[in-house]
Order: structure tokens, then sequence, then C-alpha cells
């Protein structure tokens, strides 16, 4: 066996994936939300017997080796050695080692090199120190912070960290500018980061994908912006990543609430004062990629934006995306100050207050909409209820959706119907793309019920009872999908010499084009059954219908045939037989 195989063998999907995401158990498999679409009812299925995990709203599915590439962003041969390392299988050969596992894996050991060198100079260096004073003196921070955060120093001087990673790290300058650390000016080298408060960045397995930088200087006399962050290279994605996760994410687990505010010192601010579930967006709206990164760790989600326009407009565009995943998403008002850097440190009590006291955000906007316009006048309910209803006509939730329209009447005096109508219109016209969710490729009831139909047989607790009492039935059904109908035979021919269904027995008779459908079947979600009797009638039942709706579409396409010779007016025997065809086929419908 090769080691590939060797380490999916001793993996056990089932706790691997458990580790990432809550399982539950459904019959012979484990049921989730998806991790890698946005969904409420889970169709994320794992199975223990294959050993494979498919999420039959996205259409994703796999091994271990993939379900780990997906949910970690991993090529092959880290996935491979990371399961491998779980096992204590060593890895020999390098030949997996594709030159882009590589060039990520220098980047990340150069960004810690720089990481190093901008912290170094920060805390024990002579030309940080006015930074220094100026994190600790001006901006409150103490030094088991700076220490715990990473933070750095890059100086003015342009090739400090040149010189540093080329002349005695030896890398060279092709490395460098992969990992962004680099700008080419006047035909010469300099650093990216020159004069600037160094905030590493890292991802939740706590590789260092970049950095952000901060101008010491007053922002208002400088020309160039407060704030840089590494452009984008193979590692860093500005939209992808937040500040602070990898200091917060088991604090966010264990609160089962994020809080999402705006800057960097404003986590660290929080993280100081003992709110460690925070962290930072980074001054933009949230993204799909976002929003997936942190429902993997806590379903609450309070965004904490500066109370300004910006912030406002942060919050309404964050929404949609934490809507569509299902988050529960509230508003945290902050109180003395323009953000929570100001705040917590002008009164930490208060700030921890409104911490608690935060409000759902569909409250939020239509206080803040009521706040803007005069709720009296027409002119202004009109102004408020186009701000809000684009968003409450989207929750999907009835109850919540209803709970809010009521709310919007009661303030703006007007009636319940009136409301209800004009969040319809308004539902239609606002852009159903930002609310939209993915579809799977439609299919028709006749094939939905094949699938479903051999998921019910395959899934059953005693296959082959199941199958010796609906085997009559079974072979009236005319298959539109032949791969389901193959199943069932192979089934047939299987049960002719075992009593009991085994998975892995029977998949060795199976040919191989034939496995992913039966996988297919084999974890498709079912709901609950209350008994054996109940399961069994759902089958006769689904037969039935497959049953039915041959017999019409046969009925459909033998009349129109009977119609086209009719047409042609040649009185053949075809017709003739057409036609006995069709008294059959009517009279075995009823
Ligand atoms: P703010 O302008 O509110 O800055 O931008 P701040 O957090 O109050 O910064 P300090 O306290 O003066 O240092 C909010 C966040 O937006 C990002 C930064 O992450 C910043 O913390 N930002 C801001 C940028 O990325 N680039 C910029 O030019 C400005
Ligand atoms: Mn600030």
């Amino acid at each position: 066996m090769d080691q590939v195989s060797q380490v999916r063998e001793k993996i056990d999907i089932v706790s691997l994936i458990s580790e990432y995401i809550p399982l539950k158990k459904a019959g012979r498999n484990f049921k989730a939300n998806c991790p890698f679409h946005g969904e409420k009812t889970p169709s994320f299925v794992v199975s223990p017997e294959r050993q494979i995990w498919h999420c039959f709203g996205c259409g994703k599915g796999g091994d271990c080796f993939t379900f780990l590439m997906e949910y970690e962003t991993l090529e092959f041969p880290e996935a491979l050695r990371i399961l491998a390392k779980r096992v204590g299988i060593e890895i020999q050969s390098t030949h997996f080692e594709a030159g882009l596992t590589t060039k990520k894996e220098k980047i990340y050991r150069l960004n810690r090199l720089a990481l190093e060198f901008y912290h170094y100079l920060l805390t024990k260096h002579n030309v940080g120190k006015i930074a220094l004073s100026y994190l600790i003196e001006k901006r409150k921070i103490n030094e088991k912070i700076i220490d715990s955060f990473s933070l750095g120093f890059a100086p003015r001087i342009g090739n400090a960290l040149v010189k540093f990673l080329i002349d005695k790290k030896k890398y060279n300058r092709e490395d460098l500018n992969e990992a962004g650390l680099i700008s080419f000016r006047q035909g010469g080298i300099f650093d990216f980061f020159a004069g600037r408060i160094m905030f590493p960045l890292f991802d939740h397995r706590d590789n260092v994908i970049g950095f952000s930088g901060r101008i010491l200087e007053d922002p208002s006399v400088q020309i160039s912006s407060k704030y840089i962050n590494t452009r984008e290279t193979l590692v860093y994605h500005k939209g992808d990543v937040f500040f602070g996760l990898n200091v917060a994410k088991d604090e966010i687990k264990k609160q089962e609430r994020v809080i999402i505010m705006e800057g960097e010192f404003d986590v660290i601010s929080s993280v100081q004062e003992g709110i460690k579930n925070t962290i930072a967006v980074k001054g933009t709206a949230l993204t799909e990629n976002q929003v997936q990164l942190i429902s993997r760790f806590a379903q609450k989600v309070s965004l904490c934006f500066d109370q300004d326009k910006a912030g406002i407009d942060a919050v309404k565009r964050s929404l949609p995306v934490l809507e569509k995943k299902g988050l529960t998403v509230t508003v945290i008002q902050i109180p003395n100050g323009k953000d929570p850097d100001e705040s917590i440190k002008e009164n930490p009590v208060e700030f921890k207050n409104a911490m608690k006291n935060d409000i759902a955000i569909y409250d939020f906007l239509i206080n803040e909409s009521i706040k803007n316009f005069d709720k009296k006048s027409a002119e202004g309910k009109k102004k408020i209820s186009d701000d809000v209803l684009p968003f409450i006509s989207h929750i999907e939730n009835e109850v919540v959706k209803e709970h809010y329209l009521k709310k919007l009447s009661t303030e703006l005096d007007t009636s319940f119907e009136s409301v209800v109508r004009q969040a319809e219109k308004i539902g239609k016209q606002t852009q159903k793309s930002t609310f939209r969710k993915e579809e799977k490729q439609k299919r028709d009831r006749r094939e939905v019920l094949e699938e479903y139909l051999v998921a019910l047989i395959l899934q059953a607790k005693d296959v082959k009872d199941i199958l010796g009492k609906t085997e009559n039935e079974l072979s009236e059904i005319e298959f539109k999908i032949s791969a389901y109908k193959k199943i069932i035979d192979f089934l047939k021919t299987y049960f002719a010499s075992h009593n009991i269904f085994d998975s892995k027995q029977f998949l060795r008779a199976l040919p191989i084009e034939l496995v992913p459908s039966f996988d297919e079947c084999f974890l498709f979600p079912l709901s609950k059954f209350i008994n054996e009797e109940k399961y069994e009638l759902e089958i006769n039942n689904i037969i039935k219908e497959l049953i039915q709706i041959y017999l019409k579409d046969r009925i459909k396409a033998v009349s129109e045939k009977m119609k086209q010779i009719e047409k042609e007016n040649k009185d053949s025997e075809e017709l003739n037989a057409l036609r006995i065809e069709f008294s059959n086929l009517v009279s075995i419908i009823k």
C-alpha cells in the first residue's frame, strides 16, 4: 500500500471532521451544516462506513485529504503531511513537494523572520524607542500585549529589512518580492514598510501571512495612508482574513460569540481590557469568505463598528452576507467616543455594559433610520421604509420578519398591511443577487425520487428484508437513471449469496462507474422516521409515485405520437398498437 492509502486507512474521517464542525448522528451517517456554502439545514453528510463526505447542497465531497484541503485551503502535500503526522506515519519521498507548497512555506518563513526583526527593533533597539513610547504612553498599550500581538516597528531608513534578509539570512530579492516585503523604486529595492508600527497578520493556523503598518506621525500631516497592508501575495488575500483571529479564536469558541471591530487598535485595547473574543475586519465590510471563516467558530456575531456614517454603512453592507449564512447578528453601540479603542480608554465599565446590551441588527437599523428622518411626515416615512425594508424583506425566518414589519408599522403609525405590501415591492426590486442562495442544478421530480428511493433502500435497517418486500413493485419501475436500476440489480445478486448488507463487500462486486451513484444514495440525508412501518410506507409511496409519473409521461408521449400519425392521415398498424397501449395505460393509471 502506498503512503497516501496508508494514511487514509488510519484516519477516522468522523473524528477528523468533528474537530472542525459539530456532527450529528443520522442513521448510518453523520450530518452537519455544510462548512463550504451557506445553509441552515444540514446537507453535509459524513459516512463512517465509506470514510467519505459529501454535501448535497453544493456538491463538494471526497475523503479525509480533500476535506482538509478544502477546509484549510491547503495543497495536497500539506494536507498529506498534516494527516500523516497525526497517525504517526513518516512521509519519505519529497515528490509531492510541488513548487506551490514550498513557495508558500518560504513566504511564511520570510514573514516570520520579518516579524521577529520588526519586533526586536520595537522592543529592544534604539531605533524603535519613539514608536515604543508612542504605543505605551499615547496609546496606553502595555508590554505584555505588545508581545502577545507581536507588534513591531519598521524603521524609516528604507532598507533595514532588505539588508537583514538578503545579507544576513541569504534570501534573494525574488523571495522577498513574492512575500510582498519589498518595493522597487528608482532602480533599487526598498523595504515595503518604512516608519510604521507593524501589526503582523496571521491565519488561524498561526502562519504569518502579511502585515499592516500604521504611520507613526499624526496622520493629518502625512501624505501617505494612515495604514497600509501587504499587497496580495500567494498567502495574503485581504478579503479573507481578520486581524486578531489567531489570538481570539479559542475565546470565541468558548463564548460562542465573536465581536467584530474595525481596526487593529480597537482589538488590542479590548483584549488588554479582558475582552478577548474580538477581531478586526480592517475598515471594510465583511466578505463572504470572512463570514465563512468566523461561522466555524461561533454562531453569534456582534458588530462593533465606528459610530460614524462609514461604520453604519459597513453594518449595512455586511448584513446580507451574514444573513445568508444564518448567523445571529447584533450591534454593539459604542458609548463615549468614535471607536472601541477610544471608548474603552474613556470608560471601560460603560463599554462592557454596552457589550452586554447589544441589540438585534434590525432593531439597530430601524432606530438609526428613525434618528435620521422625520417619522411624522409622509416624506420621512417613505425615506425610513426605503431605508430599512430592503433588509427586513430579506429576513428568512417568517416570524422574525413579521416581528420587524409590525415594529416598523407601529413606529411609522401606518397599517401593517401597507408595510407588508411595500416590503413585497421592495423585496422584488432589490438586487436578488446579494441575497441569493446557491441553487443545485435542476433535476426533474422523477430523478429526485429515484435517488431518494435508492437511498431509502440502501440505508434501511435490513436491506435484504426491504428488497424482498418490495421486489414486485420495484420491478415495475422504469428507471430514468440507469445507474440506479443497475445498483438494485446488483443488490439482488448480492443477496442471493449474503444475508446481511455489508457496504465494503458489496462495493467489491459493484462496477467502479456505479460507485459515485452508490455513494450519493448511501450518504443521502434522510429525515427521521418514527418507526419501521413508516419507513416502509414511505418506500411504497415513492414507488407508487414513480410508477404514476412514468405512466403519465408515457401517456403523453403515446398520445402525441398518435396525433402525429393521425395528422399524416395514414391508418397504420402502428397507430393501432398505440391505441391499445394508450387504453391500457389509462386503465392502470387509476
Ligand atoms: P480608522 O480610520 O477608523 O482608524 O480605520 P483607527 O482604527 O481609528 O486608527 P487609529 O486608532 O488612528 O490608529 C479603521 C481601520 O481601517 C483600516 C485599519 O485597519 C484601521 O484600523 N484602514 C484605515 C486601512 O486599512 N487603511 C487606511 O488608510 C485607513
Ligand atoms: Mn482609533
